[in-house]
């Protein structure tokens, strides 16, 4: 998603702002730019594609001074071009977005009616158009930018410069996070904190509806009805990091090769492996009383939540609802009385998934967030975060994040089943053991990528692919169809393999690959008969499994990935590894953008 830096400095900004952007890079974008006023003017130069593109524009022509703002853009109205990329101008006025105006084609009409020009087909130049009318009007910059923000509906993170000012910065809130920073005798504004890092971990959240006036000596902050309201400086905890790739060639295999470090870090903290227990957390519900959990994400952070449903259910036998945040936001679920609400998010700030957690929260239910950015807003507006400590993630497809949810669901379900009496001190040491197992079994499973790469140079031939997985294997190859999809552009569906019979099988033929995840569970024989099905039609299964299984699966397969024998109740931890390594390396074989693929964002802000 698009991503917001404003600076009023001492000193040329220009490539301050670069350096910020370029750590807002890993949201995902498909053009930049940079405006600074000098000399009283307002000058700009933007480019599509890569930052790259605009460090060369920036070279050929430098911008001088000493205010300005940055953004990288991920198109939601208009291609991705020059044109259309941020910061958009109207007269005096230079203002970068994250987020959409929803009523933006109402505004256009009537500032189109009273003859006004437009240059792009953004959502956002009618902003710069709105706050330069009420300038044209007589009113002050800021009054101007206010008079402004009160005729926009939507999802918006703004920051505006004037260019007979340098030394004001507004910026405005609704929805998208906005930071402002502290530095000495300058400022700063950035859609996170990890734009700022280089420059200060003194940081100010606006809250929803907030906007403020950012100046060298400080900042002020103000309510939607325009009162001045003060807001907490917090301590950063993004250090000012520029995570490089290590020996790797992208960040996502480097993400996955952490795995067993950083599912180890996660399970620590809520795990005491050497008294085989559950830590006493705290948690904003008593697990012993609840007849309901509801459990909301998007995308990856939701399939963590399917797996999670399987393990509550049965360890805590505590009945689980989940939902797409999309969906469960506009569903209007009646909530129990004596129920909680779980969301998961890696960064915290997935707009459906934030939506969804208010919904909650307006009923009445408590709230945990299973969170890995620690001061997003969903950590904020929870009533306890139990973090996934995945360090920041920056390939745009979630891995570590995933598993780091996953041992997190894993113990919040066994510290569940503890509250309620459905495990005795014996289990709840055993399903510790299996899970302290956990990070060895990954590693284990790391060993595999020689014959994952060559499988996927097969598989990166084929055009269409189907995954298949029963239980906790089932939301697996729901992630390891996304996965696949998401970066190697290849058509990839995930089934519960008893669904197959019931419509998918009429797509086998040799043209499509079947991959079928199946520990040896109870229910493998169930899988094993799903196969012979696909074997029968001439479909090429690819079966990921263990020693047991590879022995009892009676089938030709085109390949057999054994995996390590782990317990039932880590299965899902371990073998998503090959299951993302499979569509790494096949992007990598098609030759995608693997970290940053076409289309997507790494913090999705908008609906
Ligand atoms: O930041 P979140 O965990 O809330 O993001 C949710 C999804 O957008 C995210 O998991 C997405 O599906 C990933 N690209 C999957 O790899």
């Amino acid at each position: 998603m698009c991503g917001i830096v404003g600076i009023v400095g001492r000193s040329d900004v220009a490539p301050q702002i670069v350096d910020a952007l370029k750590r807002l890079e890993y949201r995902g974008y498909d053009s930049a730019g940079v405006a600074t006023i000098s000399g009283g003017r307002l000058a700009r130069r933007r480019a599509e594609g890569k930052l790259g593109n605009l460090e060369r524009k920036l070279a050929e022509e430098p911008l001088p001074g000493r205010i300005g703002i940055g953004h990288t853009r991920w198109a939601t109205h208009g291609v991705p071009n020059e044109t259309n990329a941020h910061p958009h101008f109207s007269g005096e006025v230079a203002v970068v977005h994250n987020g959409i105006i929803e009523n933006f084609a109402e505004l256009r009409a009537e500032l189109a009616a009273e003859g006004q020009e437009f240059e792009s087909q953004t959502d956002t130049e009618i902003v710069a158009h709105l706050v330069s009318r009420g300038m044209r009007q007589g009113l002050g910059p800021v009054e101007a930018a206010h008079e402004a923000l009160k005729r926009l509906r939507g999802a918006f993170a703004l920051a505006i410069i004037f260019a007979g000012d340098d030394d004001l910065l507004v910026g405005a809130r609704s929805g998208p996070p906005l930071a402002v920073g502290y530095g000495e005798g300058e400022m700063y504004l950035g859609s996170d904190a990890i734009a700022l890092s280089p420059f200060t971990s003194n940081i100010t959240y606006l809250e929803d509806g907030d906007w403020t006036v950012v100046r060298r000596s400080g900042a002020t902050f103000h309510n939607a009805e325009g009162h001045e309201v003060s807001r907490k400086r917090t301590r950063s905890s993004a250090v000012s990091f520029f995570v490089d790739k290590g020996n790797h060639r992208h960040f996502m295999e480097k993400e996955i090769w952490e795995q067993p470090d950083v599912v180890s870090h996660t399970l620590s903290h809520y795990l005491d492996f050497a008294e085989g227990k559950v830590r006493n957390v705290r948690t904003p519900f008593d697990f012993a009383s609840l007849d309901r959990l509801t459990i909301s994400a998007c995308g990856t952070a939701y399939l963590a939540g399917l797996v999670g449903k399987y393990w509550f259910e049965r360890l805590a036998k505590l009945p689980v609802d989940i939902d797409v945040a999309s969906e469960f936001r506009y569903r209007e679920a009646p909530l129990s009385k004596n129920g909680a609400a779980i969301f998961i998010s890696q960064s915290g700030e997935t707009a459906d998934t934030l939506a969804s957690l208010r919904y909650c929260r307006a009923a009445g239910s408590p709230i945990g967030a299973i969170v890995n950015v620690g001061d997003s807003t969903i950590a904020r507006e929870a009533d306890m975060v139990f973090p996934t400590l995945a360090g920041p993630e920056i390939g745009v497809a979630s891995t570590k994040a995933f598993t780091c949810q996953l041992a997190v669901m894993a113990s919040l379900a066994l510290m569940a089943a503890r509250a309620r009496g459905t495990v005795d001190t014996e289990a709840e040491r055993e399903f510790v053991r299996q899970l302290a197992e956990t990070p060895r079994l990954m590693s284990e499973a790391l060993k595999l990528e020689g014959p994952i790469e060559k499988l996927s140079h097969r598989l990166s031939k084929y055009r269409h692919v189907l995954y298949l997985g029963r239980d906790t294997s089932f939301p697996l190859a729901l992630e390891g169809a996304l996965k696949l999809k998401e970066i190697s552009y290849i058509h990839a569906e995930g089934y519960a393999s008893g669904e197959l019979k019931h419509g998918p099988i009429a797509l086998i033929d040799e043209t499509m690959p079947v991959i079928v995840i199946a520990p040896h569970d109870r229910i493998f024989e169930k899988s094993v008969s799903n196969m012979q099905e696909v074997a029968a039609r001439g479909g090429k299964i690819v079966l990921i499994t263990d020693r047991k299984g590879a022995e009892a699966a009676t089938v030709e397969t085109m390949d057999t990935l054994v995996m390590p024998d782990a317990g039932d109740l880590v299965a899902p931890i371990i073998y998503a590894v090959p299951v993302q390594l499979l569509a790494y390396h096949t992007a990598v074989f098609m030759g995608t953008d693997v970290d940053q693929p076409r289309n997507l964002a790494k913090s999705v802000t908008v609906e």
